[in-house]
C-alpha cells in the first residue's frame, strides 16, 4: 500500500476524510481515553509516514499493550473500554518506534508463520508471509511422498521459520537447519527449544552442508531455502527492510544469485534420488534460477507464482 491508499484505510476503518477525530499522543492526555480513540490515533500516525498496513499495526500494538489476542481486542473496542496512563505510555512508545519505521516484530517480539509464533529480534530476518508458501510447497512434497521418515533441509534457516513449521506440520519428517549468522542462530535456537527441539541446527555456511552433514549426506528428500538474492548495489524500498534485516539476509552478490548458486550446487551433493529442491528468489529471477538449476543437473525445473501471481519459487528434482 502507498501513501495514495491513506484514503481507502480512512473509509474501511470509519475515520474521518479530514482531520483527526481522536486523539494524540502528548504528555497532557487525559487518563481515560478510550481504547478506540487510542488506536485510531495510531492508525493516523501511521498514516501520516506511510506504514503500509496502519490499521493491522495500530491493532497488534494495542493487543500487545493489553496482552490479549484480536478477538478481545475487537470485543473490548465496541464495549468503549479505556487505557490506563501506563498502558497509553507504552502504546505511545510502540507507536513512536513504529513511526520511526522499526518493524512491528521487532517491537513485539514475536512474528506469526505459519501455525507457529516465533520469537523475533534484531539479527534475524523477520519472517515473510510468501515464505509460508514455500513451506506448503514442502509439506506437500513429503507428505506426497508417503516416506515413513522424510528427510528435509533448510539452508539458510533465520529465526528457523521453515524448518520449524515444516516439522511442526509433518511429525514424523526428520528436519535440519543451517545457519551461518551466529545473531540468527541465537533466534533460531531460542525457537528450536520453544518447540520442543524439532530441528537439528547446523552452524556454518551452507556451502560446506555436506561437511556439517557427515553420515546424512545423499539422503535427503527436500532441500529448501529462502536466501539472499538482492543484487549488492540495490537499497530496498522500506526502511523496516534496509535498516533492520541483516545484510547477511539480504544481499547474494553482483547479481543477487550467489548464494543461489550455492544452494543449486550443495543440494544436488547432499539430495536423495529422486529428492526435490525448493527455493525463494525475487520476482524477475525466475529464468536464471532454472538456468543455474539445470546447469547444476537438476531436472524439470519449474517456476511458481505467489498470491499476488509474482513469480517467487523455484522447484527442481534430481533424477541422477
Ligand atoms: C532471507 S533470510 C531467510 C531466513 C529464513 N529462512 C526465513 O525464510 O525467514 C536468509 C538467511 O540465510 C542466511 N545465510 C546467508 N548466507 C548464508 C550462507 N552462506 N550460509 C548459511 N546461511 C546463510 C542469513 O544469515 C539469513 O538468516
Amino acid at each position: 500500500m502507498t501513501r495514495g491508499d491513506a484514503k481507502s484505510v480512512r473509509k474501511d476503518y470509519g475515520l474521518p476524510d479530514h482531520g483527526c477525530a481522536s486523539v494524540t499522543f502528548e504528555d497532557n492526555m487525559p487518563n481515560d481515553i478510550t481504547l478506540d480513540a487510542a488506536v485510531r490515533s495510531a492508525v493516523e500516525e501511521f498514516l501520516a509516514v506511510g506504514i503500509p498496513s496502519p490499521q493491522v499495526d495500530a491493532l497488534l500494538l494495542a493487543a500487545h499493550v493489553l496482552g490479549i489476542g484480536r478477538g478481545e481486542l475487537a470485543a473490548r473496542l465496541v464495549s468503549g473500554d479505556t487505557l490506563t496512563r501506563e498502558q497509553l505510555d507504552r502504546l505511545a512508545g510502540y507507536v513512536a518506534r513504529r513511526v520511526a519505521r522499526e518493524p512491528l516484530q521487532h517491537i513485539t517480539g514475536e512474528s506469526g508463520f505459519r501455525q507457529l509464533v516465533l520469537d523475533i529480534g534484531p539479527g534475524a530476518f523477520v519472517p515473510r508471509p510468501e515464505t509460508e508458501l514455500l513451506v506448503q510447497m514442502v509439506v506437500d512434497a513429503v507428505l506426497a511422498s508417503g516416506q515413513a521418515s522424510p528427510r528435509v533441509i533448510d539452508l539458510g534457516t533465520g529465526s528457523g521459520a521453515i524448518a520449524l513449521a515444516v516439522a511442526s506440520e509433518v511429525p514424523h519428517a526428520n528436519v535440519w537447519a543451517v545457519e551461518k549468522s551466529p545473531e540468527a542462530r541465537a533466534w533460531a535456537a531460542h525457537n528450536n527449544e520453544k518447540y520442543g527441539g524439532i530441528v537439528t541446527l547446523l552452524a556454518g555456511d551452507l556451502a560446506t552442508t555436506e561437511l556439517l552433514l557427515g553420515d546424512e549426506v545423499g539422503t535427503m528428500d527436500v532441500v529448501v531455502s529462502n536466501p539472499p538474492y538482492i543484487p549488492d548495489d540495490a537499497q530496498p524500498r522500506d526502511p523496516e527492510v534496509r535498516l533492520y534485516d541483516p545484510a547477511v539476509a539480504l544481499f547474494g552478490g553482483a547479481d543477487g544469485l550467489d548464494v543461489i548458486r550455492q544452494v543449486a550446487s550443495v543440494a544436488a551433493r547432499i539430495i536423495a534420488p529422486g529428492g526435490l529442491v525448493a527455493i525463494e528468489h525475487g520476482e524477475l529471477q525466475g529464468p536464471a534460477v532454472r538456468k543455474i538449476l539445470a546447469d547444476a543437473g537438476w531436472r524439470n525445473a519449474a517456476t511458481h507464482p505467489d498470491l499476488t501471481t509474482r513469480d517467487r519459487y523455484t522447484t527442481a528434482v534430481w533424477s541422477a
